[in-house]
């Protein structure tokens, strides 16, 4: 029989544990994550029943909206809007991780955590550990690279955390809208730094575009936007012969359809046409020893609906 938790029991969100989560020595933690788990409140339990059957009801009153699926014009207008509130924002208020913060990012007293359901009196609980987790896979793989390049940069607010981490690296914004062109031009020109931004869709990349060899590419949360029809990028990525990829993403294939969470967030996947087959075609092409994929693993950290794994890959033979 399972041992009875009381909500009384409360636990916390260390460095300790973000080691176990991306697998990683304390000595590797960024400073930024071990001084931020001190001041972000992670205090959580795990959620009771009566609060899992209120999670549950909300997540499939989610799934069940209408406005849930999008059309491809539908998408793009919505995110050109929401980066444009945040190019005011910056104008309005000033540069800041606030400014640029996107405004999906709702309060919420549930989390998912080590594939439990957490409930937390921190309602930005998701995001603030999102940054720290951004803080840890930035140091972690990104350090070697003078070249960032970012696909699905949105509000560029990762490119302001890197530019926070590495002041002297040259920063590369890409996104189907023109806000986020524009944000990342704002921010070269305020904060002195190379950081340039273009329009470029992942579902059709212009094969025009450039990447310097041996740099390093990243998506977050970006990816997940192109459901099945990443068969160009991926060829696109393979010829830009990049150092290293990193990608942040919900990757359907690390869920277990056995676990009522992970079901929710696979129907909330399947709903909104998120990415899928992804890795899958990534193995393949390393059984074909066409790239070698160095991490690919689920950290069990968050968000409330569903929530990203870690893949870093590379192109064999450059
Ligand atoms: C959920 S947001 C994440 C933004 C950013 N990566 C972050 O972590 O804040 C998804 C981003 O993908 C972009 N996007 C969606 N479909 C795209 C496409 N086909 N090509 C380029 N960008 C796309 C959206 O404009 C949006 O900026």
């Amino acid at each position: 029989m399972g041992r009875i938790v009381h909500k009384s029991e409360k636990n916390t969100i260390g460095p300790a544990d973000f080691c176990r989560m991306f697998a990683c020595e304390m000595q590797d933690l960024p400073e930024q994550v071990i001084s931020g788990s001190k001041h972000v409140n992670t205090t959580y339990h795990d959620a009771d029943w009566p609060e899992m059957e209120k999670y549950i009801l909300s997540v499939l009153q989610q799934i069940s909206v209408p406005y849930i699926v999008r059309s491809r014009d539908e998408n793009l207008e919505a995110f050109e809007k929401g980066w444009r509130e945040n190019l005011e924002a910056l104008f309005c208020d000033g540069i800041s991780m606030e400014s640029l913060k996107p405004k999906y990012f709702r309060t919420s007293k549930f989390l998912r955590y080590n594939k439990k359901l957490i409930v937390t009196e921190n309602l930005n609980l998701e995001f603030d550990l999102f940054t720290l987790a951004r803080y840890l896979i930035f140091t972690k793989y990104l350090s070697s690279y003078e070249d960032i390049y970012e696909l699905g940069c949105g509000s560029c607010q990762n490119l302001l955390l890197l530019t926070e981490l590495f002041p002297a690296k040259r920063l590369y914004g890409l996104d189907w809208t023109k806000a986020s062109a524009e944000i990342a031009k704002v921010l070269a020109d305020k904060l002195g730094r190379h950081i340039e931004g273009a329009v470029f869709d992942m579902m059709n990349p212009d094969s025009d575009f450039t990447i310097k060899h041996g740099s390093a590419i990243i998506t977050i949360h970006a990816l997940e936007q192109i459901g099945v029809a990443h068969d160009k990028l991926l060829s696109f990525l393979m010829r830009a012969k990049p150092g290293i990829v990193v990608h942040y993403e919900p990757i359907v294939e690390f869920y277990d359809e056995n676990n009522l969470l992970d079901q929710l967030a696979l129907v909330y996947s399947q709903k909104r046409n998120y990415l899928s087959g992804f890795y899958t075609e990534l193995c393949r092409l390393q059984e074909m020893n066409k790239v070698e994929i160095i991490a690919a693993f689920r950290p069990c950290l968050g968000g409330i609906v569903h929530e990203a794994s870690l893949m870093v890959w590379r192109p064999k033979g450059q």
